[in-house]
């Protein structure tokens, strides 16, 4: 059964009606810039073909009855007085309300069904998805109009303001501009953003440790925080940069001296992969897959060593993907600590891949972790 009919269906024998709309919005898979998001810097996400599902339908009032079909649980409140979250998974659409309301949006009341392919919290954008899918069924059935970025932001602000989980940008716009066959090369400052199309003959690849961590209780906070520290250091050397997107590997190691140790590894990371996100960039347009996949090895060693957010169970993954002949790079994507990997592989390595990856994590862990080929897919969409 594909997901359009199983949401389609458990829309149907909940509410007893037709849904009005169909909503599907991707999970994704971030090829390079890893935690640059936050520093105004450059990401290259994939959208992917796993994704968060809506059915709904709007009501006459301001009435919002929602039924997650993963988790078996139902959830009611009103447009008109939405509470502080309360750590349960309606907080993302009671989020997203909150957060369009506030933008001065007129929402419809409505019933709707959710059901998801994304890993939960598996570092491939779970909430995004799902916040992103909302926001947008809400656009479709009260019928205003929002670009793509702004929709985008709503969303942030919704995970930010509402969820208190304080993530950068990249999630929500690799959800809501997504494209198939392409990734996308994004100014997280500037919100400007271009399509690079992926080379025809690659697979994307997602290793999934099963460790998960929420974001909201990790180390997330404090490298958010080394970052601004170099920035409000680094600033009395280099007037008028804002954040470490304005600084250059050159500038950051002629002034290094007045950093400590720490606050300069993680903003060598930052500085470094902005720098790799571009030359990804590049390589991709010249269908350079290989270059893409070193680029991508060194983005890993350079989140393990110098930003320290990877795990032992990540770096297994990755590790052994390198060794794999056909595969040609590969790093965890996310926040870190738990999740996933993502690796490109020539199509007729896959199963060696699977084998040889499959393997090695069993050996370190004693259990298996999960494979899935992806397909890189579009953006939100309405599919009915
Ligand atoms: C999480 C956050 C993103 C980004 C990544 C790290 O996915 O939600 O905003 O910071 O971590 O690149």
């Amino acid at each position: 059964m594909t997901m359009q009919s199983k949401v389609t269906a458990a829309f149907q024998s909940r509410f007893r009606r037709q849904p009005e709309a169909v909503v599907r919005a991707p999970g994704r898979a971030n090829l390079l810039g890893g935690h640059t998001d936050y520093n105004d810097g450059y990401v290259l996400p994939v959208a992917l073909d796993r994704a968060a599902w809506i059915a709904a339908a709007p009501t006459a009032g301001p009435d919002v009855h929602l039924h997650a079909l993963d988790l078996n649980k139902s959830a009611a409140f009103s447009l008109e007085r939405i509470s502080p979250a309360n750590g349960e998974w309606a907080d993302y659409p009671c989020g997203v309300a909150w957060a369009l309301q506030d933008a001065g949006l007129g929402l419809l009341g409505m019933e709707a069904v959710l059901t998801s392919s994304v890993p939960v919290g598996s570092g491939l954008s779970s909430s995004a998805a799902i916040e992103v899918a909302f926001a947008y069924t809400w656009q479709v059935l009260s019928g205003f109009e929002l670009d793509r970025a702004k929709l985008a932001l709503l969303c942030q602000r919704a995970e930010n303001a509402y969820v208190g989980v304080n993530c950068g940008i990249l999630d929500q716009m690799a959800s809501a501009l997504g494209a198939e066959g392409c990734a996308r090369l994004l100014d997280c400052r500037t919100l400007e953003s271009e399509l690079v199309p992926l080379p025809r003959d690659v697979a994307i690849v997602v290793a999934d440790t099963k460790v998960r961590r929420a974001l909201a209780s990790s180390e997330y906070n404090v490298r958010r925080a080394q970052c601004e520290e170099a920035v409000a250091i680094l600033g009395e050397y280099l007037p008028g940069i804002r954040a470490l997107r304005d600084v250059s590997s050159d500038d950051l190691e002629r002034h290094k001296a007045h950093l400590s140790e720490i606050v300069y590894r993680r903003a060598r990371h930052v500085v470094a992969d902005n720098e790799r996100v571009l030359q990804a960039a590049k390589a991709l347009r010249a269908g350079d897959a290989a270059t893409v996949g070193a680029l991508m090895k060194a983005c890993h060693i350079s989140l393990r060593d110098d930003y320290e957010v990877s795990s032992p169970e990540l770096d297994v993954l990755a590790e052994a993907a390198w060794e794999v002949e056909g595969c040609y790079g590969a790093r965890l994507t996310g926040a870190g600590f738990g999740g996933c990997t993502v690796a490109l592989v020539a199509p007729g390595a896959l199963p060696d891949f699977e084998t040889r990856v499959v393997a090695a994590y069993e050996a370190a862990f004693d259990r298996a972790p999960d494979i899935y080929a992806c397909r890189s897919a579009n953006g939100v969409e309405r599919m009915v």
